[in-house]
Protein backbone atom coordinates (compact mmCIF):
# COMPACT_ATOMS: atom_id res chain seq x y z
CA UNK A 1 0.00 0.00 0.00
CA UNK A 2 1.28 3.61 -0.85
CA UNK A 3 2.81 5.98 1.94
CA UNK A 4 1.91 9.66 1.51
CA UNK A 5 5.22 10.07 0.27
CA UNK A 6 4.99 7.73 -2.30
CA UNK A 7 5.04 9.07 -5.47
CA UNK A 8 3.61 6.20 -7.36
CA UNK A 9 -0.20 5.81 -7.66
CA UNK A 10 -1.54 2.92 -5.74
CA UNK A 11 -3.64 0.36 -7.97
CA UNK A 12 -7.16 0.49 -7.15
CA UNK A 13 -7.79 -1.80 -4.38
CA UNK A 14 -11.70 -0.51 -4.29
CA UNK A 15 -14.12 -3.37 -3.24
CA UNK A 16 -18.07 -2.09 -3.17
CA UNK A 17 -18.54 -0.48 0.69
CA UNK A 18 -21.28 -1.31 2.31
CA UNK A 19 -21.02 1.17 5.49
CA UNK A 20 -23.01 0.30 8.25
CA UNK A 21 -26.05 2.42 9.11
CA UNK A 22 -24.91 4.30 12.05
CA UNK A 23 -22.26 5.28 9.38
CA UNK A 24 -23.50 6.69 6.78
CA UNK A 25 -23.96 10.29 6.39
CA UNK A 26 -27.13 12.01 5.49
CA UNK A 27 -26.96 12.55 1.71
CA UNK A 28 -30.85 12.39 2.26
CA UNK A 29 -32.29 15.79 0.06
CA UNK A 30 -34.45 14.70 -3.00
CA UNK A 31 -35.44 17.21 -5.10
CA UNK A 32 -37.54 17.51 -7.81
CA UNK A 33 -36.14 19.04 -11.47
CA UNK A 34 -38.25 20.44 -14.02
CA UNK A 35 -37.07 21.15 -17.51
CA UNK A 36 -39.50 23.68 -18.72
CA UNK A 37 -39.03 24.58 -22.88
CA UNK A 38 -35.69 25.10 -22.05
CA UNK A 39 -33.60 26.60 -24.65
CA UNK A 40 -29.65 27.02 -25.24
CA UNK A 41 -28.11 29.31 -27.95
CA UNK A 42 -24.10 30.30 -28.71
CA UNK A 43 -23.50 32.76 -30.84
CA UNK A 44 -20.95 32.37 -33.21
CA UNK A 45 -17.66 33.58 -34.44
CA UNK A 46 -19.53 34.83 -37.33
CA UNK A 47 -22.14 36.81 -34.58
CA UNK A 48 -24.68 34.15 -35.94
CA UNK A 49 -26.77 32.36 -33.32
CA UNK A 50 -26.26 28.76 -32.73
CA UNK A 51 -28.88 26.91 -31.46
CA UNK A 52 -27.69 23.94 -29.20
CA UNK A 53 -30.94 22.54 -27.35
CA UNK A 54 -34.38 24.16 -28.23
CA UNK A 55 -37.57 23.18 -26.40
CA UNK A 56 -36.25 20.50 -23.55
CA UNK A 57 -39.57 19.94 -21.32
CA UNK A 58 -38.86 17.14 -19.18
CA UNK A 59 -40.18 16.85 -15.07
CA UNK A 60 -37.53 14.61 -13.27
CA UNK A 61 -39.14 13.39 -9.76
CA UNK A 62 -37.79 13.85 -6.51
CA UNK A 63 -35.28 10.53 -6.13
CA UNK A 64 -35.20 9.48 -9.64
CA UNK A 65 -32.30 8.68 -11.45
CA UNK A 66 -32.31 9.76 -15.46
CA UNK A 67 -29.49 8.99 -17.65
CA UNK A 68 -28.82 11.54 -20.97
CA UNK A 69 -27.74 10.03 -23.92
CA UNK A 70 -27.04 11.63 -27.63
CA UNK A 71 -24.04 11.94 -30.29
CA UNK A 72 -21.48 14.06 -29.66
CA UNK A 73 -21.99 17.76 -29.52
CA UNK A 74 -25.91 17.68 -28.70
CA UNK A 75 -25.78 19.41 -25.92
CA UNK A 76 -25.91 16.65 -22.96
CA UNK A 77 -23.45 18.88 -20.84
CA UNK A 78 -24.63 22.37 -21.61
CA UNK A 79 -28.32 20.66 -20.32
CA UNK A 80 -26.17 19.70 -17.06
CA UNK A 81 -24.31 23.25 -16.78
CA UNK A 82 -27.59 24.71 -17.22
CA UNK A 83 -28.81 22.52 -14.41
CA UNK A 84 -25.85 23.21 -11.98
CA UNK A 85 -26.32 26.91 -12.64
CA UNK A 86 -22.82 27.38 -14.39
CA UNK A 87 -24.78 28.79 -17.71
CA UNK A 88 -28.59 30.31 -18.19
CA UNK A 89 -31.51 29.00 -20.75
CA UNK A 90 -31.55 31.27 -23.84
CA UNK A 91 -35.35 30.64 -23.70
CA UNK A 92 -37.50 28.34 -20.99
CA UNK A 93 -36.11 27.81 -17.25
CA UNK A 94 -34.59 25.35 -15.51
CA UNK A 95 -36.49 24.90 -11.94
CA UNK A 96 -35.79 23.04 -9.30
CA UNK A 97 -38.81 21.88 -6.60
CA UNK A 98 -40.58 24.77 -9.00
CA UNK A 99 -37.92 28.04 -8.14
CA UNK A 100 -35.61 28.62 -11.89
CA UNK A 101 -32.03 28.56 -11.25
CA UNK A 102 -30.54 31.37 -11.59
CA UNK A 103 -26.77 30.56 -10.57
CA UNK A 104 -24.91 27.82 -8.26
CA UNK A 105 -26.84 26.91 -5.53
CA UNK A 106 -26.17 24.20 -2.70
CA UNK A 107 -29.65 22.53 -4.02
CA UNK A 108 -27.14 20.67 -6.68
CA UNK A 109 -23.64 19.27 -6.91
CA UNK A 110 -21.94 18.05 -9.76
CA UNK A 111 -19.34 15.55 -10.88
CA UNK A 112 -17.23 15.87 -13.87
CA UNK A 113 -15.27 13.58 -16.36
CA UNK A 114 -12.00 14.78 -15.02
CA UNK A 115 -12.16 14.77 -10.79
CA UNK A 116 -10.73 18.57 -10.66
CA UNK A 117 -9.00 18.01 -7.16
CA UNK A 118 -6.66 20.79 -5.73
CA UNK A 119 -2.99 19.15 -6.22
CA UNK A 120 -2.21 20.42 -3.04
CA UNK A 121 -4.66 19.17 -0.97
CA UNK A 122 -5.33 15.76 0.77
CA UNK A 123 -8.43 13.81 -0.50
CA UNK A 124 -10.12 14.80 2.97
CA UNK A 125 -8.75 18.39 1.99
CA UNK A 126 -10.39 18.12 -1.49
CA UNK A 127 -13.53 16.43 -0.51
CA UNK A 128 -14.22 19.22 2.93
CA UNK A 129 -14.15 22.12 -0.44
CA UNK A 130 -17.65 20.39 -0.79
CA UNK A 131 -18.89 21.15 2.57
CA UNK A 132 -21.76 24.14 3.00
CA UNK A 133 -19.75 27.33 4.11
CA UNK A 134 -20.33 27.97 7.86
CA UNK A 135 -20.04 23.92 8.38
CA UNK A 136 -18.46 23.92 12.04
CA UNK A 137 -14.83 22.75 12.00
CA UNK A 138 -15.93 19.20 13.95
CA UNK A 139 -19.12 18.41 12.45
CA UNK A 140 -16.74 19.23 8.98
CA UNK A 141 -14.03 16.67 9.65
CA UNK A 142 -16.68 13.87 10.73
CA UNK A 143 -18.57 14.20 7.75
CA UNK A 144 -15.45 13.89 5.22
CA UNK A 145 -14.12 11.34 7.51
CA UNK A 146 -17.37 9.37 7.04
CA UNK A 147 -17.94 10.48 3.19
CA UNK A 148 -14.52 9.03 2.19
CA UNK A 149 -15.46 5.92 4.31
CA UNK A 150 -18.75 5.70 2.10
CA UNK A 151 -16.70 5.94 -1.21
CA UNK A 152 -13.73 3.12 0.65
CA UNK A 153 -11.20 5.63 0.89
CA UNK A 154 -11.04 5.96 4.86
CA UNK A 155 -7.13 4.86 4.43
CA UNK A 156 -6.46 6.96 2.01
CA UNK A 157 -7.56 10.45 3.47
CA UNK A 158 -3.93 12.17 4.06
CA UNK A 159 -2.87 11.38 0.18
CA UNK A 160 -2.91 13.70 -2.50
CA UNK A 161 -4.65 13.44 -5.54
CA UNK A 162 -1.56 12.58 -7.47
CA UNK A 163 -0.66 9.73 -4.94
CA UNK A 164 -3.91 7.81 -6.13
CA UNK A 165 -5.26 6.24 -8.53
CA UNK A 166 -7.58 8.00 -11.35
CA UNK A 167 -10.72 6.02 -9.76
CA UNK A 168 -9.53 6.42 -6.55
CA UNK A 169 -9.67 10.45 -7.50
CA UNK A 170 -12.73 10.22 -9.33
CA UNK A 171 -14.55 8.41 -5.83
CA UNK A 172 -13.04 11.75 -3.94
CA UNK A 173 -14.80 13.90 -6.46
CA UNK A 174 -17.59 12.25 -6.11
CA UNK A 175 -17.50 12.33 -2.49
CA UNK A 176 -16.35 16.22 -2.78
CA UNK A 177 -19.76 16.55 -4.98
CA UNK A 178 -21.97 14.66 -2.03
CA UNK A 179 -20.39 17.06 0.76
CA UNK A 180 -22.71 19.51 0.20
CA UNK A 181 -25.44 16.99 0.86
CA UNK A 182 -27.04 17.96 -2.81
CA UNK A 183 -30.86 17.74 -3.26
CA UNK A 184 -29.84 17.07 -7.44
CA UNK A 185 -26.65 15.07 -7.98
CA UNK A 186 -24.95 16.11 -11.05
CA UNK A 187 -22.76 14.10 -13.08
CA UNK A 188 -21.19 14.44 -16.54
CA UNK A 189 -19.80 11.40 -18.00
CA UNK A 190 -18.05 10.83 -14.42
CA UNK A 191 -16.44 7.58 -15.22
CA UNK A 192 -15.61 8.03 -18.88
CA UNK A 193 -11.74 8.06 -18.34
CA UNK A 194 -11.60 4.88 -16.21
CA UNK A 195 -11.04 1.41 -17.56
CA UNK A 196 -13.63 -1.20 -17.79
CA UNK A 197 -13.33 -2.77 -14.97
CA UNK A 198 -13.23 0.22 -12.65
CA UNK A 199 -16.28 1.87 -14.02
CA UNK A 200 -18.39 -0.87 -13.24
CA UNK A 201 -17.27 -0.85 -9.70
CA UNK A 202 -18.27 3.59 -9.81
CA UNK A 203 -20.88 2.04 -10.86
CA UNK A 204 -21.77 -0.25 -8.11
CA UNK A 205 -20.92 2.87 -5.76
CA UNK A 206 -23.35 4.96 -7.49
CA UNK A 207 -25.78 2.47 -6.72
CA UNK A 208 -24.62 1.76 -3.16
CA UNK A 209 -25.06 5.71 -2.32
CA UNK A 210 -28.51 5.79 -4.02
CA UNK A 211 -29.60 2.88 -1.77
CA UNK A 212 -28.36 4.50 1.10
CA UNK A 213 -29.91 8.07 0.38
CA UNK A 214 -32.39 8.30 -2.92
CA UNK A 215 -30.95 11.69 -4.07
CA UNK A 216 -32.08 12.87 -7.56
CA UNK A 217 -29.26 11.73 -9.92
CA UNK A 218 -28.87 13.40 -13.52
CA UNK A 219 -26.16 11.60 -15.26
CA UNK A 220 -24.61 12.28 -18.66
CA UNK A 221 -23.03 9.40 -20.32
CA UNK A 222 -21.92 7.72 -23.78
CA UNK A 223 -22.10 4.28 -21.85
CA UNK A 224 -25.76 2.81 -23.56
CA UNK A 225 -25.07 0.07 -21.10
CA UNK A 226 -24.27 2.60 -17.86
CA UNK A 227 -27.51 4.12 -18.49
CA UNK A 228 -29.26 1.31 -18.79
CA UNK A 229 -27.59 -0.33 -15.21
CA UNK A 230 -28.06 3.00 -13.05
CA UNK A 231 -30.96 5.05 -14.85
CA UNK A 232 -35.14 4.72 -13.78
CA UNK A 233 -35.32 6.68 -17.37
CA UNK A 234 -32.74 6.82 -20.07
CA UNK A 235 -33.33 10.28 -22.64
CA UNK A 236 -32.09 10.32 -25.86
CA UNK A 237 -31.05 13.69 -26.96
CA UNK A 238 -30.38 14.20 -30.51
CA UNK A 239 -31.59 16.89 -33.72
CA UNK A 240 -34.23 16.20 -36.09
CA UNK A 241 -33.51 16.83 -39.68
CA UNK A 242 -33.64 20.53 -40.86
CA UNK A 243 -34.16 21.82 -37.38
CA UNK A 244 -31.16 23.50 -35.39
CA UNK A 245 -30.62 22.21 -32.08
CA UNK A 246 -31.17 19.07 -29.85
CA UNK A 247 -34.28 17.88 -28.16
CA UNK A 248 -35.64 15.28 -26.27
CA UNK A 249 -36.21 11.94 -29.25
CA UNK A 250 -36.85 9.39 -26.61
CA UNK A 251 -37.56 8.50 -23.33
CA UNK A 252 -37.52 5.21 -22.52
CA UNK A 253 -38.27 3.60 -18.35
CA UNK A 254 -35.82 1.01 -17.48
CA UNK A 255 -37.30 -1.70 -15.94
CA UNK A 256 -36.14 -4.12 -12.97
CA UNK A 257 -34.51 -3.44 -9.23
CA UNK A 258 -30.65 -2.41 -9.59
CA UNK A 259 -28.45 -4.09 -9.86
CA UNK A 260 -30.27 -5.53 -13.16
CA UNK A 261 -29.44 -8.02 -15.45
CA UNK A 262 -27.14 -6.98 -18.11
CA UNK A 263 -27.70 -10.27 -19.60
CA UNK A 264 -31.75 -10.01 -19.63
CA UNK A 265 -33.31 -10.27 -23.06
CA UNK A 266 -35.63 -6.33 -21.52
CA UNK A 267 -32.00 -4.90 -21.10
CA UNK A 268 -31.12 -6.61 -24.44
CA UNK A 269 -34.22 -4.83 -26.30
CA UNK A 270 -33.76 -1.30 -24.89
CA UNK A 271 -29.67 -1.40 -25.70
CA UNK A 272 -30.58 -2.12 -29.62
CA UNK A 273 -33.10 0.44 -29.27
CA UNK A 274 -31.02 2.98 -27.66
CA UNK A 275 -27.66 1.91 -30.40
CA UNK A 276 -30.39 2.32 -33.06
CA UNK A 277 -31.08 6.27 -31.64
CA UNK A 278 -28.04 6.97 -31.58
CA UNK A 279 -27.47 5.76 -35.30
CA UNK A 280 -25.53 2.43 -34.15
CA UNK A 281 -26.94 -0.31 -36.78
CA UNK A 282 -28.84 -2.99 -35.13
CA UNK A 283 -27.29 -5.31 -37.12
CA UNK A 284 -24.31 -5.40 -35.07
CA UNK A 285 -26.64 -6.81 -31.81
CA UNK A 286 -27.20 -10.23 -31.42
CA UNK A 287 -31.04 -10.60 -31.87
CA UNK A 288 -32.51 -10.23 -28.68
CA UNK A 289 -35.61 -12.87 -28.08
CA UNK A 290 -38.99 -10.36 -28.02
CA UNK A 291 -39.98 -8.99 -24.87
CA UNK A 292 -43.90 -7.90 -24.10
CA UNK A 293 -44.21 -4.53 -25.20
CA UNK A 294 -45.81 -3.56 -21.43
CA UNK A 295 -42.32 -3.65 -20.47
CA UNK A 296 -41.09 -0.59 -22.11
CA UNK A 297 -42.67 2.36 -21.47
CA UNK A 298 -41.76 4.79 -24.42
CA UNK A 299 -42.41 8.74 -24.88
CA UNK A 300 -41.91 10.87 -27.95
N1 LIG B 1 -19.64 28.45 -24.12
C1 LIG B 1 -19.90 28.04 -25.36
N2 LIG B 1 -19.78 28.87 -26.42
C2 LIG B 1 -20.06 28.48 -27.67
N3 LIG B 1 -20.47 27.24 -27.99
C3 LIG B 1 -20.60 26.35 -26.97
C4 LIG B 1 -20.32 26.70 -25.61
N4 LIG B 1 -20.57 25.61 -24.83
C5 LIG B 1 -20.95 24.64 -25.68
N5 LIG B 1 -20.98 25.09 -26.95
C6 LIG B 1 -21.37 24.31 -28.13
O1 LIG B 1 -22.54 23.60 -27.81
C7 LIG B 1 -22.53 22.34 -28.46
C8 LIG B 1 -22.83 21.27 -27.46
O2 LIG B 1 -21.76 21.16 -26.54
P1 LIG B 1 -21.83 20.15 -25.31
O3 LIG B 1 -20.51 20.22 -24.64
O4 LIG B 1 -23.03 20.44 -24.48
O5 LIG B 1 -22.02 18.77 -26.06
P2 LIG B 1 -22.00 17.29 -25.47
O6 LIG B 1 -23.23 16.63 -25.94
O7 LIG B 1 -21.76 17.32 -24.01
O8 LIG B 1 -20.74 16.67 -26.22
P3 LIG B 1 -19.75 15.50 -25.76
O9 LIG B 1 -20.56 14.24 -25.86
O10 LIG B 1 -18.67 15.53 -26.78
O11 LIG B 1 -19.28 15.80 -24.38
C9 LIG B 1 -21.19 22.20 -29.14
O12 LIG B 1 -21.35 22.51 -30.51
C10 LIG B 1 -20.35 23.24 -28.47
O13 LIG B 1 -19.39 23.74 -29.33
MG1 LIG C 1 -20.18 16.66 -22.78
Amino acid sequence: MATPTDTRAPTDTFAAPHPQPTSRPTIGRQLQVEFRAVGRAFVRADRRPHQVIRDVSLTIAPGEVVAILGPSGCGKSTLLRLTAGLDRPTSGAVCIEGSPVRGIDDRSAVAFQEPRLLPWRSLAGNVALGLPAGTPRDRGAERVAQLLALVGLDAFAEHRPREVSGGMAQRAALARALARDPGVLLLDEPFASLDALTRMRMQDLVLDIHAAAPTTVLLVTHDVDEALQLADRVILLGSEPDREGATIREILSVPGDRPRDRGSAVIAELRAQLLEGLGVSRHAQPAPPPIPTAAIGLAH
